[in-house]
């Protein structure tokens, strides 16, 4: 297959960095432009990311800063030339995403890890081992705003570990209502503005602005379904409480289940094991092994051991047991990286899938 040509919006940033380590020898797709803010622009990438006052070196993810794109040059993501492109990864905050992302869709197809688009009807939200059925109102996007390339955001870091685990139970017990609390990773703010070392460490921060609406809407969009008038949203209760925790990496979550009919532990167990698994059989190069590990060590799953198994891609979940407060409810924690299942990662597994399925 020949590869596809990809440029990354808000590459200097903690998503933009994540795809490109994601991409660094991906076998389907090729970067070949980087864009970022006039801040960044006309800079040698391997330029762009150091700090402009201190001079510091702000790359995040590993392994290092990949040779062929430390020397490529950073273009002001407003002026991106497309003419050479077949797709575009963006990532950058929902402000500049509003204004930017509709100038590349009228040529090309967008993943965006930005929430900009995330609630309009005609953009589906797309998660592996979910609702991959929900690609198809991309054609329908682009009809209606008569463009050829199309928006597809990816869900919020936060739904996704929650909506990934969520479907197995949905599918085979039925959902009435979620309760979640988060203890979220400190790269998920990113690095502007971020989170200050000086109030996050050794301290729980117990708000995180606009997130738990996030969770709740985009939850429902999730498990929902795709009818001929568009996403019909899953009728379930969710209520969240976010929290910033002192980790860098993965947003562990507690969760507690109502389920529409009875479900031992060892059964919820089994439909989490069982996910992903028609995704599996489409040999996508992104694709984890196993979309949720189950442990049964009451000590996992934990940030610091699981955020990156199945390099980041397979959600953990571990202390399945049942929840006294629901009729037929159901407890467990998880834990999903961020950055990396999160945003960009998950946002080019999307796009293999989309390959696959001749939608790119
Ligand atoms: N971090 C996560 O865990 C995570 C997870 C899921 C989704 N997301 C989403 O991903 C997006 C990026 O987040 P992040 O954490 O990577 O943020 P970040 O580290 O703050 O990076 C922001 C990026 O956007 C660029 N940028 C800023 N203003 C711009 C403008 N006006 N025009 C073009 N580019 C501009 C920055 O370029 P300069 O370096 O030139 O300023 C930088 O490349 C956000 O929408 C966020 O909600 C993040």
């Amino acid at each position: 297959m020949k590869k596809k040509r990809v440029g990354i919006v808000g590459a200097t940033g903690i998503a933009g960095q994540q795809f490109i380590a994601a991409l660094d020898r991906h076998p389907w797709l090729r970067v070949t432009r980087l864009a970022a803010s006039e801040r960044s622009a006309g800079k040698a990438y391997g330029d762009a990311l150091r700090d402009d006052s201190s001079g510091q070196l702000r790359w995040w993810a590993s392994p290092d800063v990949p040779q062929w794109c430390a020397g490529m040059n950073v273009e002001n993501a407003s002026e991106l030339e497309l003419g050479d492109l077949d797709l575009v990864f963006s990532a950058v905050e929902s402000g500049p995403a509003r204004e930017l992302e509709p100038l590349y869709a009228r040529e090309l197809p967008v993943l965006s890890t930005a929430s900009a688009f995330r609630y309009e009807d005609d953009v589906p939200l797309l998660l592996p081992g979910v609702n991959m059925e929900h690609a198809k109102l991309v054609k329908k996007q682009q009809k209606l705003r008569g463009w050829k390339g199309f928006i597809l955001p990816q869900p919020n870091c936060t739904v996704t570990g929650l909506a990934v685990t969520l479907a197995p139970l949905h599918a085979r017990f039925g959902l009435k209502r979620v309760s979640m609390v988060s203890m979220q990773g400190i790269s998920g703010a990113g690095r502007s503005p971020g989170v200050a070392a000086l109030d996050a460490i050794d301290n729980i921060v117990p708000y995180i602005p606009s997130e738990e609406e996030k969770v709740a809407v985009e939850a429902r969009k999730l498990l929902g379904k795709l009818t001929a008038r568009g996403i019909e949203d899953a009728a379930i209760k969710v209520s969240a409480t976010c929290t910033r925790a002192p980790v860098l990496e993965g947003h562990t979550e507690a969760v507690s289940v109502e389920l529409a009919s009875k479900a031992e532990p060892r059964q919820a167990a089994t439909a989490f094991r069982a996910a992903g698994r028609k995704m599996s059989a489409l040999g996508l190069p992104s694709m984890p092994e196993q979309l949720i590990r189950v442990h049964d060590d009451p000590f996992r799953p934990q940030p610091r051991l699981d955020r990156d198994a199945g390099d980041g891609m397979t959600t953990s979940v571990g202390r399945i047991r049942k929840e006294p407060l629901f009729q037929h409810g159901l407890r467990y924690l998880l834990v999903s990286h961020n950055t990396k299942m999160g945003a960009a990662k998950g946002s080019i597994l999307v796009a293999e899938y989309l390959i696959a399925k001749g939608f790119l």
